[in-house]
């Protein structure tokens, strides 16, 4: 019987909390400001390393968005998104859907004809090289102003092929999503599905707000909702899903031992959980790693694995019948595993 790690790193499941930004490693960033003739800061890839001593998310971010900043070209998020999707079909992913941070480029006059040809390029190379589906969700940036979020919704109109939802990230702390409500209106009527950063540094409330003000279908992070159980009985009642980072959580100071995770607690409250990577070249790990930690710091036996890649095909936007043939997989692969 191959061992419960193997087990997590070999299920079919999906993956619905990463930043394509995110997956950016200390060697593309090398490659790129190379191609691109930029002078990086650090001397080599272990320099750039050492300055992920992150204290919160905005520290983090600071970063985040100087390493985004590298790219420049259709070529650039190719290689970004190849990379990306490599590695998620590696580690058993079957489909992703994948945040991306088209204000970020923008900003630096780099408009979405350039990212979504190398995001839509590369994801159908990899549809027909290595079998994994992915989605793309267009993240708002959050600290920016709900108009530039409404400006941004306009301008992508024509580029919405392959986009499945909408999402809003960066930094969370004072910003209510109830800033971005008419953004999210205007996504609606395109068509798209809606995510929200939720209670990741925010408070409970912006959970609430965004089910409410955004019709968010789906909440990323939202581990503080623990801290309100009126809340958490919403949540359980309506089987929202929450897509759960745990090695981010971590490294951001969220939670701060592995140990303290609340994974556990949502689960045993009825919740709708899956495991996910958020920055996972900043955070120490893709998706089957973090199946790992999470595994060896809760000791959760293989029904609770098996029972998160099932809430993770559950709670992506797949159509029905791909959901019960990644579940057929999924119990097809757990059977032979037992046997
Ligand atoms: N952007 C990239 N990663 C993020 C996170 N963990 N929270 C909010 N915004 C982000
Ligand atoms: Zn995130």
């Amino acid at each position: 019987m191959a061992g419960l790690s193997d087990l997590a790193g070999r299920l079919p499941k999906t993956e619905l909390h990463v930043h394509i930004e995110g997956t950016l490693e200390p060697q593309m960033m090398f490659a790129l400001a190379a191609r691109n003739g930029v002078d990086l800061p650090y001397a080599d890839v272990e320099e750039v390393r050492a300055a992920y001593r992150f204290t919160n998310l905005q520290s983090f971010l600071d970063i985040y968005y100087q390493g985004a900043a590298l790219l420049r070209t259709p070529d650039d998020f190719y290689d970004l998104m190849a990379a990306y999707l490599e590695k998620a079909a590696g580690d058993g992913v079957r489909h992703a859907e994948i945040f991306f941070d088209p204000q970020s480029h923008t900003a630096r006059g780099i408009g979405f004809e350039i990212f979504m040809r190398g995001f839509r390029d590369a994801i159908s190379d990899a549809r027909r090289r290595l079998g994994i589906s992915a989605d793309l969700i267009l993240c708002f940036l959050r600290h920016l102003s709900g108009e530039e979020a409404v400006a941004t919704i306009m301008e992508a109109e024509p580029f919405l092929d392959g986009v499945i939802g909408v999402g809003i990230d960066s930094s969370e702390r004072g910003r209510p999503p109830e800033l971005f409500e008419e953004a999210y209106a205007r996504a609606r009527e395109l068509g798209l599905r809606a995510v929200a950063h939720a209670g990741e540094e925010g408070p409970p409330e912006y959970v609430s707000g965004a089910l409410d003000a955004l019709g968010a279908e789906r909440i990323d992070h939202g581990v503080r909702s623990l801290e309100d159980a009126d809340l958490v009985d919403r949540l359980r009642r309506e089987q929202i899903p929450l897509t759960v980072c745990p090695l981010s959580n971590v490294a951001l100071h969220v939670v701060e031992d592995m140990s303290l995770h609340p994974l556990s607690a949502m689960m045993d409250a009825g919740l709708l959980v899956s495991i996910n990577s958020d920055d996972p070249a900043y955070f120490g790990g893709y998706i089957g790693d973090n199946y790992r930690k999470a595994q060896q710091a809760f000791g959760l036996g293989e029904e609770t694995i098996i029972a998160l890649a099932r809430n993770s095909i559950e709670s992506s936007f797949l159509d029905g019948p791909r959901k019960t043939a990644l579940v057929e997989e999924l119990e097809a692969v757990s059977a032979g595993d037992e046997g």
